[in-house]
């Protein structure tokens, strides 16, 4: 990853970005002098241009109209208005599939999508990648001399609407791909473990994506065509990346991931390396019970994908968004909770999607900067206040989130937990890790996350939910962490397989076995409905259950009802001067909450300040100040927090140590640091 190369992650811009995605095209002149003067009573200061604006630039081959384009950036450059200018290949053009049906893309059941959306295309196709390479050049070469772009932002979620494609030429590229990782068949056999069902390929040419079959296809061929995906979309991002790098040197490269805690089917550890800029869509999901944890976990695996530099919230919503089921509009003050909590969370930019409601299209309902309503509407009124809150807060730009645990999250573990005939369909990998967030949230702990190699020795405290396919350098790195007087929490249901889904020598938790000091005889999974009872935390969980036989470990609860009555539940093992605990019960935030509380205090490992239940504390260090983030997620109680420094939201200097609250309150408290 190349973030470290730019001092900010907007260059160009001396604030935090803020602003959104804007149409210009779907709107008279009239309409866009008046946006103008909107964006700088809003205090926007970045839009990102072009996004879907592929047909109209090139109406035929090789033919280029920058003409509308040109005026709109103009008119933003005169406005002092930066702009984030879009590569449009996330929505090639009508003619373009004319050319070549061949680049669509294909589902697991042969399906072919169609067009008259957006995202429809193959990342393998050669037709495609070459039509991006001509225009993102001619759009380059146009553009490379134009001051009003301070960031190139390139095709939009790439894989996030299709994931994997099955056609033809996928097939051809994975078996290139294949080749390159095996480089001989015999490999590939063993790693794919192909004696069984008699899958033995003889021939590179025999070998098929995992199409749809009459049973579930070979995990470890899945697992490798995941890997593949995200390497054919970070190919994609690559060709453009490197025109634009070489055409605008001084341009940083951003890519919008989508939400990561939502979207599996990529692999951000290793895509992110493609990108100067990691830009995020996060969105809070109608169906939460308590969103502004979801949003919490969500900046803090964006941050994990930014690999703890600040990250771009590159969309998020005013309001209500149109593709969940039931869109619910953000009650009073919740989008400015919503974007100060990112920014707490290390975003240096909030920008949303988008500046104003469109008129048609399937997205006319959903919110926007500008709503439907129009300026005479609470959204903009708190609009036009939120952009003045963000302008507070410039001098929080590039500094860095202090965490106080590290969780270990793991594309390759959630794709394969997904390949079907697995103990129970009902363990989900982003259900435990959301589990585990709450309770680490719930303790006021501010959390990084890593990569199961990473480096862990600066935490004092590594949660591990349902590593289930764990390298032996990950155990290693684990066990090293361990023995180095670090904590560790595992959940059920890691350390099982190895990188190619098999299960790792011995009984499990395989890789994590000596580690934990445990050995499991079996798996005791649920029937749908049926609960058993964690005895000494009085917590009744459903899912699962697991015959633990302690091997070294010490029982530090039991299973009270249930095939494992009497056994243990959760377990603490010695390892040199740290310690690794064994959760075997899927138990659910708040009985979480209660084990990590104990191994916290064991641990000596506080919170960033003490605050109550449902305040937020988030510290940021730039080079001499810290930043402290206090958000208030109760709507009706105000509180107190022992503290001190000066507000930059409002100025108020608070020296008496005692911060007040209000009912939905965000203070951000710039303490100087002796
Ligand atoms: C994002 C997408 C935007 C818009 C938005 C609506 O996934 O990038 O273009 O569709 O969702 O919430």
């Amino acid at each position: 990853m190349t973030t470290s190369r730019w001092p900010s992650i907007v260059p160009g811009l001396d604030e935090i970005a803020f602003g959104g995605d804007y149409s210009p095209e779907q709107w008279s002149a009239e309409v866009c002098e008046e946006d103008i003067r909107l964006m700088h009573e809003a205090g926007v200061n970045l839009v990102q241009i072009g996004i879907f604006l592929w047909a109209a630039i090139e109406p035929a081959p090789g033919e280029f109209d920058f003409d509308p384009l040109d005026r709109m950036l103009d008119r933003l450059h005169r406005a002092d208005i930066r702009v984030s200018v879009a590569t449009p290949t996330a929505a090639p053009p009508a003619w373009f599939f004319r050319r070549h049906p061949e680049a669509l893309p294909v589902k697991r059941d042969g399906r072919v999508l169609g067009i008259g959306a957006r995202e429809s295309y193959c990342p393998s196709s050669p037709a495609y990648r070459a039509a991006c390479e001509r225009f993102v050049t001619a759009l380059a070469k146009h553009y490379q001399d134009h001051p009003v772009i301070v960031m190139w932002h390139l095709n939009n979620e790439y894989g996030v609407q299709v994931g994997p494609c099955y056609c033809e030429q996928s097939a051809v590229s994975f078996r290139e791909w294949l080749r390159e990782r095996y480089t001989t068949l015999d490999g590939l056999n063993a790693a794919w473990g192909t004696t069984f069902w008699g899958q033995h390929y003889y021939d590179w040419d025999e070998i098929q994506p995992p199409r749809l079959a009459p049973m579930p296809v070979n995990p470890s061929q899945r697992n490798d065509y995941f890997r593949f995906t995200t390497d054919e979309y970070a190919r994609c991002c690559r060709l453009e990346a490197d025109i634009v790098r070489s055409v605008t040197p001084g341009i940083p490269v951003m890519t919008n991931f989508a939400d990561p805690v939502e979207t599996g089917y990529l692999d951000y550890w290793r895509f992110a390396e493609e990108v100067d800029v990691v830009g995020i869509d996060t969105y809070l999901m109608g169906n939460d019970p308590r969103p502004h944890i979801g949003l919490a976990f969500a900046g803090d695996v964006s941050r994990g994908v930014a690999r703890g530099r600040p990250w771009l919230v590159n969309e998020h919503s005013t309001s209500a968004v149109t593709w969940q089921t039931h869109n619910v509009a953000k009650r009073p003050g919740e989008m400015r909770r919503n974007t100060l909590a990112h920014i707490a969370h290390g975003a240096d930019g909030a920008l949303f999607f988008q500046w104003r409601a469109s008129r048609f299209g399937s997205e006319k309902f959903h919110s926007a900067m500008l709503p439907q309503a129009g300026t005479s509407s609470q959204v903009w009124r708190d609009v036009v206040a939120l952009g003045a809150d963000v302008r507070a807060l410039t001098e929080v730009r590039g500094s860095l989130v202090q965490a106080q645990a590290a969780v270990l999250w793991h594309w390759p573990s959630w794709w394969a937990m997904q390949s079907g005939y697995q103990p129970t369909a009902d363990h989900h990998y982003e259900e435990r890790h959301r589990a585990y967030y709450e309770a680490l949230w719930n303790l006021h702990l501010t959390t990084d996350y890593l990569a199961p190699t990473d480096d862990l020795s600066r935490y004092p405290l590594v949660v591990v939910p349902s590593l289930y396919l764990t390298s032996q350098e990950a155990a290693a790195n684990l066990r090293r962490y361990a023995e180095g007087g670090g904590t560790v929490v595992v959940s059920y249901f890691s350390g099982i397989v190895d990188e190619n889904d098999h299960i790792h020598d011995g009984p499990y938790p395989g890789a994590l076995r000596e580690l934990l000091g445990v050995v499991t005889e079996e798996f005791h999974p649920l029937r749908p409905g049926d609960t058993v009872e964690v005895a000494g935390l009085g917590a009744r969980t459903d899912v699962w259950s697991e015959r633990v036989v302690p091997a070294g470990a010490e029982t530090i609860e039991t299973f009270g009802s249930g095939p494992d009555a009497g056994h243990p539940a959760i377990t603490r093992n010695t390892v040199g001067s740290g310690s690794a605990w064994y959760v075997a019960a899927k138990l659910d935030a708040a009985a979480l909450t209660r084990v990590l509380r104990r191994v916290t205090a064991e641990a000596g490992i506080v919170p960033a300040v003490p605050v109550g239940a449902d305040v937020e504390a988030v510290r940021r260090s730039g080079p001499d100040t810290d930043y402290l983030f206090l958000i208030n997620h109760d709507a009706e109680r105000s509180t107190t927090v022992t503290a001190t420094g000066r507000d930059l939201l409002t100025g108020v200097e608070h020296d008496s140590g005692q911060v007040p609250l209000e009912p939905s309150g965000v203070v951000v408290l710039a303490q100087r640091r002796a």
